[in-house]
């Protein structure tokens, strides 16, 4: 029965919008070009998502909260293009856009990580990414579910559930859809909403990005603003896109860097910002005389060898490189988890500080709240600021990256380092480094997986330029048919 609604709608859909084919699998360029062109409303769009999410979240849970206003801003946007309002120009204009759950807005969405313990609190303000995005005209669809507190609460709790949100599917395998930007990467990858912004401290945009088959981007750290944003920690947190192709992701990201006074960290990283913005490094040769380097261990241990030859197109792969020190960046004697639990207590505490109102103000109360189940909650409570022991932690990670990742890529004159999957967040996450992740295929079990570029801070242009290359030359995102065929009946339960 479930089956055959979801189809008919898929006719609806279609039917609704005559001229353009469909909003399904629609990028931000076709729906541009389909305003142009009269033949598609930001109403449209919005009615579409709506009825995606009113079909498909009770299954996929991707979506938390949708915007009770989100008719009226598409109302609005429809209205600005008539008019050839300035701003009606802009790639997002009258794009709906999903964010994550710990992106606070200062509308009727709540802002609450996914739990209970945050509902009903008002933030002061929106999100520094968030003013960006209304700038740019975006409408905001609603907020995505996630690994609830970005799995900073407790390890114990599955990928991609929350209190809240219940528990989030990928469509490809409707099993366990990695996080914690569980929501925006399921939502996307079902065409719940056209894109979506995630938020990483280790591995939450590239990891569900992977399970889902779309485009993440983790942006070098600073180079958006993570004002607004329920935090980890400062030195790590990143806010940025996911998508379902590379140019919808570069669209995004454009409309979201650069300076905010909230966070100071963006202005050093903003001169990092090409003039002209990212999209101009949509290049479908993208992948000429790059040099791509393979670190064999430990990335290549599980049978995925032959996966990079598929860059070919001119690449150059420098194989059989090594991280000098990667067994101790993997161990939990570096120092992340160390510093993170500092960070985490600080910044938190400073979080619920701000909030106009809320139930609970600081960390000792989100534990009382929790009760049971909050063992990392419980280590950083036990930390007490950044004192020798942290200090040192700090230098470890420092050296661990200057004479890790840094070397290798300025030894060898790298623009990126390739491997299959996530494994990498890490060595980008203590660095503060950006990563991209494209789809890439399916391992022997049918799960999805992407092929992931990473490198030095502020290395976004040449990113993109291999991702987009990449994913032009193999194009290998396939809508989650899946769903569309009426195995979601029998996988409901
Ligand atoms: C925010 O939470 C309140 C309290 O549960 C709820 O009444 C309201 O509907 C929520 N807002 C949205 C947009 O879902
Ligand atoms: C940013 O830096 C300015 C100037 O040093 C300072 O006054 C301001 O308080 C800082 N803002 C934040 C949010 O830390």
């Amino acid at each position: 029965m479930y089956s055959s609604s979801i189809l008919f709608l898929y006719h609806v859909a279609i039917k609704a919008v005559h001229g353009f084919s469909s909003i399904e699998e629609a990028t931000v360029h076709d729906i541009q070009r389909a305003f142009k062109q009269n033949q598609l409303t930001s109403r449209k769009l919005v009615e579409f998502y709506l009825k995606q999410i009113s079909r498909l979240n009770p299954v996929l849970k991707g979506v938390l909260e949708v915007n009770p206003d989100a008719l009226y801003q598409a109302d609005k946007a429809d209205h600005e293009r008539k008019l050839k309002a300035p701003g009606s120009l802009s790639p997002l204009h009258g794009i709906p856009i999903l964010l994550k759950d710990n992106i606070a807005t200062k509308d009727k969405l709540n802002t609450t990580a996914g739990s209970y313990a945050l509902l009903g609190s008002v933030v002061p303000r929106d999100a520094g990414v968030v003013t960006k995005l209304r700038k740019a005209g975006a409408i905001i669809l609603g907020k995505a579910t996630l690994s609830e507190w970005c799995h900073f609460r407790t390890f114990e709790s599955p990928n991609g559930w929350s209190a809240r949100g219940g528990q989030g599917k990928s469509p490809y395998t409707m099993g366990d859809p990695c996080g914690s930007s569980s929501g925006p990467a399921i939502s996307v990858a079902a065409n719940m909403a056209a894109v979506s912004l995630g938020t990483e401290t280790d591995a939450s945009i590239l990891c569900p990005s992977s399970y889902n088959l779309v485009v993440g981007i983790k942006p070098t750290v600073g180079l958006t603003s993570r004002a607004g944003v329920i935090p980890v920690s400062p030195r790590q947190d990143s806010v940025g896109p996911i998508c379902r192709t590379v140019a919808d992701a570069v669209y995004v990201l454009d409309a979201i860097v650069g300076i905010d006074h909230y966070d100071n960290a963006t202005i050093e990283i903003s001169r990092h910002i090409p003039k002209g913005g990212y999209a101009q490094f949509l290049k479908a040769d993208g992948l000429r005389a790059k040099r791509v380097g393979i670190v064999r261990d430990p990335f290549y241990n599980f049978g995925m060898i032959l996966l990079p030859l598929k860059l070919k197109q001119g690449t150059i792969l420098v194989d059989n490189l090594e991280i000098a020190n990667i067994d101790e960046i993997y161990s939990p004697t570096s120092g992340e988890g160390t510093v993170l639990a500092t960070e985490f207590k600080i910044s938190i505490n400073a979080y619920l500080d701000e909030l106009v109102t809320s139930p609970v103000r600081s960390l000792a109360d989100l534990i009382d709240f929790n009760k049971k189940n909050s063992k990392l909650f419980v280590k950083a409570e036990a930390t007490n600021g950044i004192g020798n022991a942290e200090k040192a932690a700090l230098a470890n990670l420092a050296e661990l990256t200057r004479e890790g990742f840094v070397e290798l890529m300025t030894k060898n004159k790298l623009d990126a380092i390739v491997t299959p999957g996530v494994s990498v967040s890490t060595i980008l996450a203590i660095g503060g480094f950006p990563g991209v992740i494209v789809p890439a295929g399916y391992d022997s079990k049918g799960k999805p997986f992407g092929l992931c570029f990473g490198g030095l801070k502020g290395s976004e242009p040449k990113l993109i330029e291999i991702a987009y290359g990449f994913e032009q030359a193999t194009k290998i995102r396939k809508p989650p048919k899946f769903i569309f065929k009426g195995s979601i009946a029998s996988l409901q339960s």
